[in-house]
């Protein structure tokens, strides 16, 4: 009987963290320094076996917190199981949460090299790829030479999947990341990976786009708080997964039409109000509040939270976030309810919606986001005025 060699075998892995408490029962005894370090053994995930098949793009799905990114950092080499084990017999090059792997201080030119060599290249080999890493990403030489901690998280994704891609890899490892950058890169990506593809070329793919799972992967793998729930046929993993959210999360389901992020504090409401009522339309002029409810599945510090406000057509107008206004939130780990007034609406008579963002305090990395989470309409009001978006409040003086 010959074996297959698969690109990548999960072979009964299980991986638990340690979650600490420093806990100081009362404040005597936190001062006396007698504070009892305490955890728990978290099961992240819990024997899980599956195989990916050479040339195919394999989805991985399941709700936040069920072991997806563990999985693929488990497989990118960057944590260990404590039983089992992944091998991987490809050359590899995993695209991972934002920014990992990306040094803060160094320029992006220091990191494009410092990346490349981490997955293998010689420094001849890079410096041939350079302008083609670069080129792809689109980025400015000036923006090369500076550091990537200046960089929005749209300049990270655009360099590191420049990186990863164009270092020739037979494996891609991809971490829910693409849904960042513009529309226009997000083509090129598709492009540049659809050529991977069709080179024979094997990906694993997390997403929470369940469309992509349906037309883009082969196979899906599906995990529930670290079990296996099943592998197979994309549309059949994805139905079972999307039944069972929209049985136990209704709430959160229903929010908004796409969401995205890795998931530890979540928008669990949203909703519009005016003069105090939950509403879905108001008049120019008016004070619209948004009221905001995020609920934690690991504690945070300090996230900033931003509201996108957009035409129907998806034109961005503003986006007030707390960290330009200092408002510090402080650790959530629990719930949080919070509001936003956008007094003497400027907004003329038309469609719009709301992006809710939460995200960590530098917004490089997002934990939520859910698009159209409030949709409403503007009527007539005042200032009345017939054509636009906005009113740009008009003071006209005839001599
Ligand atoms: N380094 C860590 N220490 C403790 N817990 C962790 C760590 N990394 C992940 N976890 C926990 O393991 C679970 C699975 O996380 P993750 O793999 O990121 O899920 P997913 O990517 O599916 O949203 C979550 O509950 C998360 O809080
Ligand atoms: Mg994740």
């Amino acid at each position: 009987m010959s074996t297959v060699q698969h690109p990548v075998e999960v072979d009964h892995v299980t991986k638990t963290f340690r979650r600490h408490h420093d806990r100081a029962t009362s404040l005597k005894q936190f001062v006396a320094g007698g504070r009892r370090r305490t955890y728990d053994e978290f099961v992240a995930l819990d024997d899980v076996s599956f195989n990916v098949r050479r040339g195919e793009v394999f989805g991985v799905v399941g709700h936040n917190g069920s072991g997806k990114s563990t999985m693929l950092k488990i497989m990118a080499g960057i944590l260990h199981p404590n039983k089992g084990e992944v091998r991987v017999h490809e050359r590899m090059s995993a695209l991972l949460e934002l920014g990992a792997g990306f040094h803060p201080e160094l320029s992006g030119r220091e990191n494009v090299f410092l990346n490349a060599a981490l997955l293998g290249m010689t420094r001849k080999e890079i410096t041939a790829r350079y302008d083609e890493i670069v080129d792809f990403s689109g980025l400015d030489d000036d923006f090369l030479d500076t550091p990537v901690k200046t960089y929005s998280s749209g300049m990270y994704v655009r360099l590191a999947f420049s990186i990863a891609i164009n270092v020739e890899p037979e494996l891609l490892i991809i971490d829910e990341i693409l849904a960042v950058g513009d529309i226009d890169f997000q083509r090129k990506c598709t492009e540049r990976f659809l050529e991977f593809r069709n080179a024979g070329r094997t990906t694993v793919l997390v997403t929470h786009d369940m469309n992509s799972v349906r037309t883009m992967c082969d196979r899906a793998v599906w995990l529930d708080h670290g079990k296996l729930r099943g592998t197979g046929e994309p549309g059949e993993i994805v139905d079972g997964y999307t039944e069972s959210m929209t049985g136990s999360t209704d709430r959160v389901a229903k929010l908004g039409s796409y969401r995205e992020g890795s998931g530890e504090l979540q928008f669990t409401a949203a909703r519009m109000l005016v003069d105090g009522e939950p509403r879905r339309s108001l008049r120019t002029g008016d004070d619209l509040v948004l009221e905001l409810e995020l609920t934690a599945t690991s504690p945070i510090d300090d996230p900033a939270v931003s509201v996108t406000v957009m035409t129907a057509s998806g034109l961005m107008l503003s986006e007030p976030c707390t960290r330009d206004a200092d408002i510090v939130l402080g650790r959530v780990d629990d719930r949080r309810a919070l509001t936003v007034r956008l007094p003497d609406l400027a907004l003329l008579p038309g469609e719009y919606q709301v992006h809710c963002t939460v995200s960590d305090a530098r917004r490089h990395h997002i934990f939520d986001r859910v698009h159209s989470a409030v949709t409403f309409d503007v009527m007539a009001g005042t200032p009345l005025e017939q054509f636009g978006t906005v009113s740009l409040r008009p003071q006209w003086t005839v001599e």
